[in-house]
């Protein structure tokens, strides 16, 4: 095979427009500010409307990714949307593709929850080192709060809309230093979204199940568990393909899920606090959104630079969890 690298060129994201803040949750369930923010560092979050929609959130983050990438959506040869909430149960990305008018990509949806932009970055590289594909935009966007339950104080207080996105294209040198993805679903019931069909009778003994989701159920403590155990345990495994130590990171985006879970982890590989990208005060747990929304944000502000190295790890739903060491730039 070539000898073809890696490089992530550009990002982008979007944000719905309605806030809803912890005081206003009060309103809906027993809870408080003071537990909210105490337990999940969580302070507000955005919420998308009966009017807007997963697609649309996600075009206007990839506008923003492919234009920093100073490419034009013409040249794209792949879209990989990273969800688990697509306006429509075939998949979203083509419909993306069309408002992007990116007509010589193809595209398709991958669903990994929470997981699903680092398992979505490895796959979109995979295309590029075969040298099937040169460009391709990566997006990460979820609008969980169309299917929490909104009586649920264990659930509803958590989660966020929004959508990040990347361009990788082929480069000369490999950018993506090393990943590890992992997957376990014994402990599928501890975190799912789960289709309960309703019993429908079509004719005499012909029945069939009528498409019905519960919302979002989830065993907090095992899910918090799970991560703090093995997250830092995947970073090291991804460092090690990458051949690099902790203290070579120079960067930690972490799937934002809680406050808890991120300083728990960083202590647990020894990263000290000011590495570590935090943005879940403003937005909650936006899934597959949190990774490229944390990392555009950082390369706006200007922490993040060329060449810095930079962990992403993402866990959730599947259960699924894993991590990407990349350096940003080409
Ligand atoms: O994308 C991955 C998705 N999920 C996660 O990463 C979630 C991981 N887990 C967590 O972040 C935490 O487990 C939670 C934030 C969900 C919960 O925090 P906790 O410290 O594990 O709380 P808990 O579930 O043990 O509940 C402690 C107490 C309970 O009351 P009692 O039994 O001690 O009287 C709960 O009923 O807090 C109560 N409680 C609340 N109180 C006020 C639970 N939710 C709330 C709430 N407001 N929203």
């Amino acid at each position: 095979m070539q000898n073809i690298g890696i490089a992530i060129t550009g990002s982008g994201s979007a944000l719905p427009a309605t806030f809803l803040d912890n005081q206003a949750l009060t309103k809906l369930v027993d809870t408080s500010d003071e537990w909210i923010t105490t337990r999940t560092g969580i302070r507000q979050r955005r919420l998308v409307n009966q009017s807007e929609s997963l697609s649309g959130l996600a075009t206007l983050a990839s506008q923003k990714a492919i234009a920093s990438s100073g490419i034009s959506p013409q040249e794209l040869d792949l879209i990989i949307l990273a969800t688990s909430t697509p306006d429509d149960m075939f998949g979203s990305a083509c419909q993306i593709q069309a408002q992007l008018g990116a007509h010589k990509a193809v595209a398709f949806d991958l669903t990994a929850a929470c997981s699903g932009f680092v398992f979505g970055l490895v796959t979109a590289a995979q295309y590029i080192k075969t040298g099937v594909y040169k460009k391709v935009l990566m997006i990460g966007a979820d609008v969980l709060s169309r299917w929490v339950d909104w009586q649920d104080r264990g659930t509803c207080i958590l989660f966020g809309d929004g959508a990040g996105a990347v361009v990788l294209q082929a480069n000369e040198s490999d950018r993506l230093l090393g990943f590890e993805l992992k997957s376990d679903g014994t402990q599928n019931k501890y975190l799912n979204l789960a289709c309960t069909p309703e019993p429908t009778e079509l004719l005499p003994g012909v029945h069939v199940g009528k498409g019905n989701f519960q919302p979002i159920t989830m065993n907090g403590k095992e899910v918090y568990r799970f991560a703090v155990q093995k997250v830092p345990e995947v970073i090291d495994k991804a460092l090690f393909h990458a051949n690099l130590t902790v203290d070579q990171i120079d960067w930690l985006i972490l799937h934002q899920a809680n406050q808890r879970i991120l300083d728990a982890v960083a202590q647990r590989l020894n990263i000290p606090e000011h590495k570590v990208i935090s943005n879940l005060a403003e937005y909650g747990n936006t899934s597959a959104a949190s990774i490229p929304l944390a990392l555009d944000e950082a390369v706006r502000q200007g922490k993040i630079k060329p060449n810095d190295i930079v962990a992403a790890s993402g866990f959730g739903a599947g259960l699924t969890w894993g991590a990407a060491i990349f350096q940003w730039g080409r």
